[in-house]
């Protein structure tokens, strides 16, 4: 399963990518300005830092809502550098322009999904990937990882390339669980990666190997 880390705040990315776990970076509007990131060259500039930070995928949201403008949009960021990814909403205009983008070999990542059939319009549509918000389903006491489980037979069935990318991800069984059911991609914040690593065993284990060890005589 990929690792992607969910946020526009470059220190996290940062060290995201020194762990050597980071396969690419998702962003959205709410993520940039919550870096204070404001002003179009700004905005192109930090998706530029971010991509040299990390080699994998970093998916840039349109701010548009009708096609022309996700079309305008979604051209200036693919053409800004290799590995950006045109994210688009999953409303009408967004599975028209991941058609029309699809069509001319530009990477798309369709947001907001929150049911099995947007998940099966954006593959239609030739999402390159998908993203159903599994924490927010959560969140109002929907069960978000059985939308996963359905997106996951549906694409099965078909042979859809489109990947799934888990998002809204909170914590670490957030991440086990997608890994369990075949989510091709996971993204969420550094503490739910880092969270990963946390055994009190492992840490007992450690501490007993280190004072062993000084009785070697290394
Ligand atoms: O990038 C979109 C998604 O991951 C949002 O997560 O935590 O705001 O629900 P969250």
């Amino acid at each position: 399963m990929k690792f992607f880390i969910d946020t526009a705040n470059l220190e996290d990315i940062k060290e995201a990518q020194a762990m050597g776990v980071l396969d690419g970076v998702t962003t959205n509007p709410s993520l940039m300005a919550k870096e204070g990131i404001a002003g179009k060259e700004n905005i192109l500039q930090h998706y530029l830092n971010i991509c040299n930070i990390v080699d994998g995928d970093v998916s840039a949201e349109v701010i548009s809502t009708d096609y022309e403008g996700m079309i305008r949009e979604g051209e200036e960021l693919a053409a800004l550098h290799k590995q950006i990814v045109v994210k688009l909403p999953m409303i009408e205009a967004g599975v028209k322009a991941c058609k029309y983008f699809s069509s001319k070999g530009i990477r798309t990542n369709v947001t907001l999904v929150f049911s099995a059939g947007q998940a099966l319009l954006a593959a239609k549509a030739g999402a390159t990937y998908v993203s159903p918000f599994l924490g927010r389903l959560d969140d109002i006491s929907t069960d978000g990882m059985h939308l996963i489980a359905e997106i996951r037979e549906i694409y099965d069935n078909y042979n859809y390339e489109t990947q799934i990318l888990s998002a809204s991800i909170r914590h670490t069984m957030h991440v086990v669980n997608c890994a369990k059911i075949g989510s091709d991609v996971m993204t969420g914040p550094l503490s739910a990666i880092k969270g990963l690593l946390k055994h009190p065993l492992t840490d007992i284990g450690l501490k007993q190997f280190v004072e062993d060890a000084k009785k070697m005589n290394l």
